[in-house]
Formats: structure tokens, C-alpha cells, sequence
């Protein structure tokens, strides 16, 4: 079978000035860069897995890091073109660069259009310097308005994020934020709850009682906040954190949540690839951006042997990516992936309950978790899978 269809092409960039205290991305601080040699290895990545599909069509583009922004617009502009001499593309193509708003990256903007960038991602994260400050950034308000203000005259579409449920806040301070990102915004926001992961200087000092993060029901009401004033604002979310006015949302983001392939270079970097035998696979490029230069170099690949993913282990993904969006998740496409009936696989006994308790509704089409089910969502899906031999469910194949 020759596989033809769309997919997503996932560049990371692994570097930054400087570390923030609460990420856990791959992300490394250096002073110097070989520019040429980060270029020559993400062309001779894009070679490698332009020859096991060489048929497909490439939906989007995405820069994401780290601070791509750091890149050279003529790096970006090069890689671009590459892919584009390597696939055909959509008519729409949509080209994604995550961007920190210091005034050095903003400055780049045009010339980051000029290279083929149709659409930024700005990481404001607050709209005050105390937030600012404790969330270690490099950037004030100031300079994140005006990288916005040329983001907005340089890029047909935009987005920005702001991390929410910081230690101290309040609900009427964060929708006073709101209000003003609402004014700020070119019709996309990520509102991010802030999450403390572990090994982090946050993680650290959380544990050692510097700061506390809100209690389960005040992040909750921040959630519902969240979500109640984006919909008032008409950017109501189409996934778990992310929202949108009609026709701004990320395709290349869609595509992960609808199960779609996607090419992933660059170090840590994931992917979901269907090849030419029907089988998906899970692929993961080294970690170390060291290693992964050298890996490029002598065989023409930063990926691990990829991973064959079995008819459950699709089916499990197809579920947990597609339950995240409003659209919610159609049964035709989880069918597929699982190549079975979806009542083989999930309890729809359990599914019943869920609909009764008030957290989701579905019908033949497909399942829809509303606001509440949402917030449930890690719980929600052990709860309604069914072990494997249960109910039917074909072992894993
Ligand atoms: C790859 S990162 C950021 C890209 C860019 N370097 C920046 O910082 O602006 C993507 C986004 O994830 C969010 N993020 C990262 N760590 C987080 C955490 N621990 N809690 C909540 N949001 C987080 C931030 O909003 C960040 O902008
Ligand atoms: S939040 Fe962005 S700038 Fe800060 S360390 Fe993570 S990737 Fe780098």
C-alpha cells in the first residue's frame, strides 16, 4: 500500500539563553552554535525520511523548542525550502516558530516572515513583572506587547501563551490578565496551567515550601474561569489548553490530536509515521544534541530504531489525543486505528455512568468530554478502557 496522505513536519531546536525555573522541555544553554552543522543535519534528517515516504504531502510545519527564535532566518528559510523540494505541499501550508518576546527575537520577526514563517508562538507566559520575575524570564510586559505588536503586523496569524494558577494569584487578578490578552490577542491563546515537574529548580523549591501552588479546588475554579471567559471572549477552547476563534486554531496541532502522522527531527524530537507496510510506528530521535549531531553525521540519523505500535497501543494513543479537543473524538477514525469495533476496547457500561455523571455525551458519530470531563481526563480514560481479554478485545496485533 502506498501511503499518501498529509502529515505534520516537527522541528526541535534545542537551545535557549537561559533556563526557565518550572520547564522540563529538552532545552540546553550554550554560547556558541555551529549554525552551518545544526542546518547540514536537519537537511540530512529530512533526506532520511524523505526516502521511507516518499509519496506524502506536507500539511504544516512547526519550530519548537527551546527557542527556535534563537535560529537564523536564513536557517529557517533554508530548511524550509529543503522540505518543500522534498514534498509537495498543501496550497495553505502553515509554518509555525516558537518565539520568546526579549526584543533581540521580535526584532527578527520580518525577517522570519520573509523566510516562509506564516505564524508565530509567543512565549509571554504573564502579563505582570513580579509573574515575570518569578517565572524567571527574560522579558518584561513591555517587551511582550511590543513583540506582539510585530508579531501582529508581520504574521497573517498568531498565538501567544500565558501560564495561569501561579503561586499567590488570584482569580480576579487572572481575569483581569485575561481581559487584556483578550485585547492582546490575534485570535489564538495557550493557557497553561502551571504544572510542577519534577527535577526542576521548581520542583525543589515547592518541596521545600518557598512558594505554594493553589489548592485542587481553587485550580479548578481558575480552570473553569479559563475556560467561561475565552468562550465569552469568542476564543472558546478547542483543546484541553488551547483556544481559538474560527479557522485560527494550530493545524499542525490538530493533526497530532486527530491522530494524524507527523515527522519529528531534531534532538528528543517524537514522530508518528505510517509506512509503506501499513504499520504506524512511534519514532524518537536522540536526546543529547551532541549525540545527535554525531548520530546525523555517521548515519544520516538522529532516530532510534522506530517502533512498530500494536492495533491497542493505537487505538489507546487514538483516544487519548482525540478526547482532549471539543470536536471530540470520532469513532470512525479510532476504528480504524484499532481495527476493531470501539465497543471491543472501551466499557460502555462505564461510558454510561460518565454521560449520567455529566461529563461527557456521545452518540454513533463520536464522544465529547465537556468541561468537567476534561478536568477528569487522566481518570476518565483507565476508567473506560478495557483489559485486554475483557469484553472481547482483540490481543494486541
Ligand atoms: C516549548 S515551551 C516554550 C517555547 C519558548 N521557549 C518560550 O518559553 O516562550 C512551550 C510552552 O509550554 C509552557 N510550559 C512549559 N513548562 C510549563 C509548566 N511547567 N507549566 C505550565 N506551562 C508550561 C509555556 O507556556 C511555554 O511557552
Ligand atoms: S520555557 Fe521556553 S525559554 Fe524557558 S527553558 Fe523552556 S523552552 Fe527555554
Amino acid at each position: 500500500m502506498i501511503e499518501t496522505g498529509q502529515m505534520g513536519l516537527y522541528f526541535h531546536w534545542p537551545f535557549c539563553l537561559s533556563k526557565c525555573p518550572y520547564c522540563d522541555f529538552n532545552t540546553h544553554i550554550r554560547e556558541n552554535v555551529d549554525r552551518q552543522r545544526w542546518l547540514d543535519a536537519y537537511k540530512c534528517a529530512m533526506d532520511f525520511y524523505a526516502e521511507k515516504l516518499p509519496h506524502r504531502i506536507i500539511s504544516s510545519i512547526f519550530f519548537g523548542g527551546g527557542t527556535p527564535s534563537l535560529m537564523p532566518p536564513q536557517t529557517i528559510g533554508e530548511i524550509i525550502a529543503h522540505a518543500q523540494k522534498l514534498w509537495p505541499q498543501v496550497n495553505d501550508l502553515e509554518v509555525t516558530l516558537e518565539a520568546n518576546p526579549t526584543s533581540v527575537e521580535a526584532e527578527k520577526f520580518a525577517a522570519f516572515a520573509d523566510a516562509g514563517v506564516n505564524r508565530v508562538s509567543i512565549g509571554v507566559q504573564a502579563l505582570n513583572d513580579n509573574d515575570l520575575k518569578f517565572l524567571g524570564r527574560q522579558h518584561d510586559v513591555k517587551a511582550a506587547r511590543r513583540a506582539i505588536d510585530i508579531a501582529c503586523k508581520n504574521f497573517p496569524r498568531y498565538s501567544f501563551d500565558l501560564i495561569y494558577a501561579r503561586p499567590g494569584q488570584t482569580l480576579e487578578s487572572w481575569k483581569n490578565e485575561l481581559d487584556e490578552a483578550f485585547d492582546l490577542s490575534g485570535g489564538h491563546l495557550s493557557l497553561y496551567q502551571l504544572t510542577i515537574e519534577r527535577n526542576t529548580p521548581f520542583y525543589f523549591a515547592h518541596a521545600q515550601k518557598r512558594f505554594a501552588m493553589p489548592e485542587e479546588d481553587l485550580a479548578a475554579d481558575f480552570y473553569h474561569l479559563t475556560q467561561e471567559a475565552t468562550s465569552k471572549a469568542g476564543l472558546p477552547a478547542y483543546e484541553v489548553s488551547n483556544h481559538a476563534a474560527e479557522d485560527h486554531q494550530s493545524r499542525h496541532n490538530m493533526n497530532y490530536w486527530r491522530y494524524g502522522d507527523y515527522i519529528g527531527i531534531g534532538p528528543g524530537a517524537h514522530g508518528r509515521l505510517t509506512l509503506e507496510d501499513g504499520v504506524k510506528y512511534a519514532t524518537r530521535e536522540h536526546q543529547s544534541p551532541d549525540i545527535w549531531l554525531e548520530w546525523v553525521g555517521e548515519k544520516g540519523s538522529g532516530a532510534h530504531p522506530f517502533t512498530p505500535l500494536s492495533r491497542a497501543e493505537r487505538f489507546n494513543e487514538c483516544l487519548m489525543m482525540g478526547l482532549r479537543m471539543s470536536e471530540g473524538l470520532n469513532f470512525v477514525r479510532l476504528e480504524e486505528q484499532g481495527a476493531c469495533r470501539w465497543q471491543e476496547r472501551i466499557n460502555e457500561e462505564r461510558l454510561k455512568t460518565l454521560q449520567a455523571e455529566g461529563w461527557l455525551s456521545y452518540d454513533d458519530e463520536r464522544i465529547i468530554l465537556n468541561a468537567e470531563g476534561l478536568l477528569r481526563l487522566n481518570a476518565i480514560l483507565p476508567y473506560i478502557l478495557l483489559e485486554a481479554g475483557e469484553g472481547g478485545a482483540k490481543s494486541a496485533a
